[in-house]
This record gives structure tokens, C-alpha cells and sequence, in this order.
């Protein structure tokens, strides 16, 4: 075997002089909260776990607040190979996996234990396989938690309070039927354009978990909080198909555990949040109510019309088999 000794001296000054022998390969991890929010201290997670796991193989760049555009735009950027990484919210993954969908149906779920086991199990995971076959791969579910309605019109009781109410949902078609049945009037917009819509009074409200309400500090541009709890926001760990079809089994299983860990860490910071947000938002101002067993019926009964949808799209098996699911 031939050897150039001029190359490995050279390689060698590199190293000496605190140079990495061989390139590492960046990852850009984008994602569209805040580096202290649940998705921020999921991606730290993930980038410590892997590199752990792999010394100086790889290099990850964050790209928090949505500093790479809409989650949408992310997405398509992973599909083309331009962007490696990113977690994302459930919002517009139907787009990209229709099956997705299922799990953003209003009052599937019965708490974070029921949601969690779901996608974990089969279901779940049969779902995330698909992204394989959309340019894309799914590392692991994710989450946000419930979400609640926070607006600036008024104190939301009951299905009336919200009618022709100008709500911010994602662009998530599940989400928009819900609404509409509601007698809101629902906008879909991308994240990036909503702050500075509340702002603007374009729209009256949103809806988000706990956990993106105090990290956004949406105190500052919502008056009222309704704890409504009305769907379970899923994210996903997901990572560009190319990238992905390029690693070694080494490399693939080091993102698998970072994943994992990472998803234990959001799931641990959104049962943080989950007992303490409310606490929180009633300190920074909010005026919160919490529905109470009857008034969350009532939203449920208001939203028939749209269930008869959902059947007819995913199949009422499937829906009950995830509402029964132990
Ligand atoms: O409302 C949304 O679009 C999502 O929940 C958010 C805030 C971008 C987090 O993924």
C-alpha cells in the first residue's frame, strides 16, 4: 500500500494546530420557537447526544425563532436536501403525509399518557414510517401538548363566544373544519405572520399549547387565555430523506438515540409547563379560564359536523381504535 507521507504530515499540522483531521458534516436544525422553549431545549438534547455518540462526525448549526422560514418551507427544504433537520409541529405534515391528520382531530385524546402511548405504539409509528416515501424521514414523535385559545375580544365560555371569531389556525385542514363548525371565522396562516397580526388586530386569536404561550410570551399581544385543551399538537424529530440515505448504520443509529432523548427532554419540559403555564400567564396579566367537564362538551357536541368528515377521510376504525387505545 502506498502511503503519502506529505498528506498525513499535513493532516497531522492541521490537527496539532486544533483543526478536525476529517470535514464534519453540518446539520441545520431549524425549528420555529425560541432556543428556551421546548423545541429549542429538544434540539440541544439532540446535538449533545449525537455528538457524543459520534465525536466529531457531524456539526449542528440552530437555526431557532424561524430563522429558516415557515415550518413548511422547512419541510420543502429538507425534501430538496437544502436543510438537514428540524422539528416541527403537526401543522402542515398533512400535507406532506395526509395519514398525519388523524391525530390533530379535536378531543381524541384523552391526556398527555393517552397521546403519548399512541404515538409511540403502532399506530404512530406506521404513520411515521410513511415520510419515507415524501423525501423525508421521521426520527421520532415529538409534542407540544393541548392547545388552548387565547384571543383579545372576549372571555370564551361556551361555543357562542367564539362565533365569527378571527382565530389563527395552522395550515392544517382538520384544525380549520373544527373551527368552522364552531362558528369562528378561522384564518390559516404561517407562523412567522401571526405575532404581528395579533398586533395588528388582522386577527383576534390563536390557538396554542402551554408550552408555545409562555415561551412566546403571547401575554403580550393576547388579553384572554380559555384553557379549552379542544386538540393534542403532536411535533416530529424529522430529518432530509437524502441526508438520511447517506449515513452508515453507525451514524443512523446515533440520530435514533439522539431522537429518543431528545423527545424525552420536550416531553419533560411540556409536563413542566402543563402544571405551571397557567400560573404564569395569570402573573404576566392574562385573564385565564378554565373550561370546565360541561363547557368542553359543549365544544364537543359543536364540532358534530366536522367529525362526520373525519370519518369519512381516515376511516371511523381508525379513529376509535385510537380513542380506545390502552
Ligand atoms: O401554531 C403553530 O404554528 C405551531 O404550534 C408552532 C408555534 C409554530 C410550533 O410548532
Amino acid at each position: 500500500m502506498m502511503i503519502n507521507y506529505r498528506t498525513l504530515a499535513a493532516a497531522g499540522a492541521l490537527v496539532a494546530i486544533g483543526f478536525p483531521a476529517f470535514a464534519e458534516t453540518e446539520i441545520k436544525l431549524g425549528y420555529a420557537l425560541a432556543p428556551d422553549s421546548h423545541y429549542g431545549v429538544a434540539a440541544l438534547k439532540f446535538e449533545e447526544v449525537l455528538l457524543a455518540e459520534t465525536g466529531d462526525q457531524f456539526k449542528v448549526t440552530h437555526f431557532p425563532s424561524s430563522g429558516l422560514g415557515g415550518e413548511r418551507e422547512v419541510i420543502e427544504g429538507l425534501q430538496i436536501g437544502t436543510v438537514e433537520a428540524t422539528i416541527v409541529s403537526s401543522g402542515t405534515l398533512a400535507n406532506f403525509v395526509p395519514e398525519t391528520g388523524v391525530f390533530d382531530i379535536p378531543f381524541l385524546f384523552s391526556g398527555l399518557p393517552h397521546a403519548r402511548a399512541v404515538l409511540d405504539g403502532p399506530i404512530g409509528q406506521d404513520i411515521l414510517a410513511k415520510f419515507d416515501g415524501v423525501g423525508l424521514h421521521g426520527l421520532a414523535w415529538g409534542e407540544q401538548g393541548f392547545r388552548h385559545i387565547t384571543n383579545n375580544r372576549n372571555a370564551i365560555h361556551t361555543p357562542a363566544d367564539v362565533e365569527g371569531l378571527k382565530i389563527r389556525t395552522m395550515e392544517n385542514p382538520v384544525h380549520l373544519a373544527a373551527f368552522d363548525a364552531m362558528g369562528a371565522a378561522p384564518t390559516p396562516m404561517a407562523w412567522p405572520e401571526v405575532i404581528s397580526s395579533l398586533q395588528q388586530g388582522v386577527i383576534d386569536g390563536q390557538e396554542n399549547p402551554l408550552s408555545v404561550i409562555v415561551s412566546v410570551k403571547l401575554n403580550e399581544v393576547q388579553k384572554y387565555l380559555t384553557v379549552s385543551g379542544h386538540v393534542y399538537s403532536p411535533a416530529m424529530l424529522l430529518v432530509s430523506k437524502p441526508f438520511w440515505d447517506g449515513l452508515d448504520d453507525t451514524q443512523k443509529a446515533a440520530m435514533e438515540k439522539a431522537a429518543t432523548e431528545a423527545v424525552v427532554t420536550m416531553r419533560g419540559y411540556v409536563d413542566n409547563v402543563e402544571t405551571s403555564g397557567v400560573e404564569t400567564l395569570k402573573e404576566r396579566g392574562m385573564e385565564v379560564n378554565i373550561l370546565s367537564a360541561e363547557e368542553k362538551a359543549a365544544f364537543q357536541g359543536s364540532i358534530k359536523s366536522a367529525y362526520e368528515g373525519y370519518y369519512e377521510t381516515y376511516g371511523q376504525e381508525l379513529v376509535d381504535s385510537i380513542v380506545n387505545f390502552e
